[in-house]
């Protein structure tokens, strides 16, 4: 496990070894604020022993919400219980990013904002996007801006712009959702990068500001393409993940070793210079080293395995076993992670 527990840096943060514990909202928040729940929960993960946590997605306004019970950076009095979160991790030796979220049209608001009028067939229904006017876009974007502002006062180490899995910002980057004819839509990625700027401004130059990104939004090539803008753009990391999950040409060979998300983090690695991310099924300290050692990626996120077993990254390290999550076919942690069944096997071995 050389690599693994392998030192890296994204600017001038220092994290001890290569595994992230990628952002996973697991719901405990009251009315947009941090509760006990919530810093208990990351300081069990940063006691686990990883390098990074990237804090679950945490929404710039109410209107953006996934989920009422979702964390919120949308008001200045928010920061002080985001503030305990990131002391609490740093006493455990772990660095902390924040995940920066608009749900967009995804999310629970009944008149959600959307690049276009699309229509999403989500868990609750079937909801049409409003078109965001050019105000629209403005007030959003400062919201964004704000947020991150506010992260950098709660002394975070950086924060994940989150671009990827259909919430707002991917369904502007997503050809077959935004099908705007002005600006926003002849050049996708205005939108993001309109906020990165307006970040620089705020935020002093060595604060890290990264993007979770789809590989496939919707193809392969988009996803480099995209990666490569935000390169030339200043971006300081990409973590790679899925893009609009109803919307994606996922184009890969079948006998590809690991998952097609891996895949892409693989080949825009090639095409960056900057650290990228790899996550999805990366279930044991072994896949891990050897996507490290085989991709090139900088960094594995550990998401499920996780859920599983807070102590994963220390385990690993011991050359414990680890846990493993079984993919079932809808994962019991949105909202019962006491029946999920890889935990409970988890437990009873290791009593
Ligand atoms: C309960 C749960 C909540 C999640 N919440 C987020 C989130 O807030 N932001 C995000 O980008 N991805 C989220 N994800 C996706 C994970 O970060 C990760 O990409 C995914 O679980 C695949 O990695 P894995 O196979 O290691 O679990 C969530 C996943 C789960 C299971
Ligand atoms: S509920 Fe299933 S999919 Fe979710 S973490 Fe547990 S074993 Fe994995």
């Amino acid at each position: 496990m050389k690599k693994l527990f392998s030192e890296f840096s994204i600017k001038n943060i220092e994290i001890k070894n290569r595994i992230c514990v990628p952002p996973m909202v697991v719901g405990l928040a009251k009315d947009g604020y941090v509760t006990a729940e919530n810093l208990d929960r990351y300081k069990e993960l940063a006691k686990g022993g990883p390098g990074l946590i990237i804090q679950e997605a945490t929404c710039i306004n109410k209107d953006g919400r996934l989920s009422e019970k979702q964390i919120g950076i949308w008001e200045d009095n928010q920061i002080e219980g985001l503030k305990n979160i990131v002391n609490a991790v740093h006493e455990e030796g772990c660095k902390i990013f924040i995940q920066i979220h608009h749900a967009g049209v995804t999310g629970i608001s009944k008149s959600p904002l959307c690049p276009s009028p699309y229509e999403y067939k989500g868990f609750a229904g079937t909801v049409i996007g409003r078109e965001m006017t050019k105000e629209d876009i403005e007030s959003i974007q400062k919201d964004y801006i704000e947020a991150v502002r506010r992260s950098y006062e709660a002394g975070y180490d950086g924060v994940e712009l989150h671009g990827c899995h259909g919430y707002l910002i991917s369904q502007f980057l997503n050809k077959n959702v935004n099908k705007r004819t002005d600006e926003y839509g002849t050049n996708p990625e205005r939108f993001v990068l309109e906020i990165l700027e307006g970040i620089r401004k705020v935020t002093p130059e060595e604060f890290v500001v990264g993007i979770r990104l789809g590989g496939f939004e919707p193809s392969i090539e988009d996803g480099v393409s995209y990666a490569k803008i935000l390169d030339k753009s200043g971006i300081d990391f990409l973590d790679i993940s899925y893009g609009f999950f109803n919307e994606q040409e996922i184009n890969v060979n079948k006998d590809y070793k690991y998952s097609n998300a891996v895949y892409a983090a693989e080949k825009i690695k090639q095409e960056v210079s900057i650290p990228v991310f790899a996550v999805n099924g990366i279930n044991s300290a072994e896949i891990a080293e050897e996507i490290l050692d085989e991709t090139n990626v900088d960094i594995v996120d550990i998401g499920k395995g996780i859920l599983i077993n807070p102590n994963w990254a220390n385990h690993a390290m011991d050359g414990k076993d680890t846990g493993k999550c079984l993919n079932c076919a809808k994962c019991m942690w949105f909202g019962q992670s006491e029946v999920c069944p890889g935990k409970v096997i988890f437990d009873k071995n290791n009593k």
